[in-house]
């Protein structure tokens, strides 16, 4: 629903891709931490994660939903933000315009939010909208005319992100941008003096020039200016 309103928001065709853990194959993280140091998993080989990924890094927008299972987030949900843990030292989702939304019968919503708001935003989204229904509590929440006032919230919001993803990057984000930027710049360092070789979160932060930058913004902005001029936008 929100996919096909967001058309009238951006009034631009939209084309959708709907993943939900019953369409997916997935294992659990392993902690064999490849991720950190080869900045590969090897478990995206034999399960649809690689193809989650890629689909994730290629859409311009993302809406990121799970019920509340025993107070936290669905094992599915879980699996999928563990397999992306390492993101969260790559920035690899900066700047891209996102949408969080959790349902519960009558508890653990405003924390699921926040659990899974926090991890996707380490991993640099721009978050324009994150919230919880209970569904115990408006019973009647399916009936479509009940979804329009929050329905419009959200594409006011994505749409919003979508037009200008800086303006939904916090400082938090900031802060842990510069932290990584330095920590993996000082390892660099490091790693030169002692001839070690660099981890993979150390080679993609020298090549994605981390260090350049003041804050997470200024990446981001660098990042739509590349992708404009890629495009030909003007
Ligand atoms: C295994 C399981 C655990 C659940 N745990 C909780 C819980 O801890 N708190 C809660 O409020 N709802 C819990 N629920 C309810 C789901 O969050 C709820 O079914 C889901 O958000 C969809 O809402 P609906 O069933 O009204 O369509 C649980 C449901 C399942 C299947």
């Amino acid at each position: 629903m929100v996919a096909d309103k967001l058309k009238s928001y951006i009034q631009e065709p939209i084309a959708y891709e709907r993943l939900t853990g019953a369409d997916v194959h997935l294992d659990f993280c392993r902690s064999c931490e490849s991720c950190f140091s080869t900045g590969k998993c090897p478990a995206d080989a034999g399960d649809d994660m690689g193809m989650i990924k890629q689909k994730m890094l290629e859409a311009d927008m993302l809406f990121f939903c799970s019920p509340v299972y025993a107070g936290s987030m669905s094992a599915t949900a879980k699996a999928v933000v563990d397999r992306l843990a390492y993101w969260c030292h790559r920035e690899e989702l900066a700047g891209k315009p996102t949408a969080v939304l959790v349902t519960t019968s009558n508890n653990h919503g405003k924390e699921t939010v926040e659990d899974i708001s926090d991890t996707l935003q380490y991993m640099g989204v721009s978050l324009a909208w994150a919230g919880f229904v209970c569904t115990h509590d408006h019973p009647n929440i399916y009936l479509e005319e009940n979804m329009e006032p929050e329905l419009e919230k959200v594409c006011t919001a994505l749409a919003d992100g979508w037009r200008d993803p800086i303006k939904f990057i916090t400082p938090k984000q900031s802060l842990a941008f510069r932290y990584y930027a330095r920590m993996y710049n000082r390892q660099r360092i490091m790693n030169q003096i002692f001839n070690l070789k660099p981890s993979a979160e150390v080679l993609i932060s020298t090549e994605r020039e981390f260090m350049k930058y003041k804050n997470l913004q200024d990446y981001v902005k660098n990042l739509l200016e590349k992708k404009r001029a890629e495009q030909s936008i003007p």
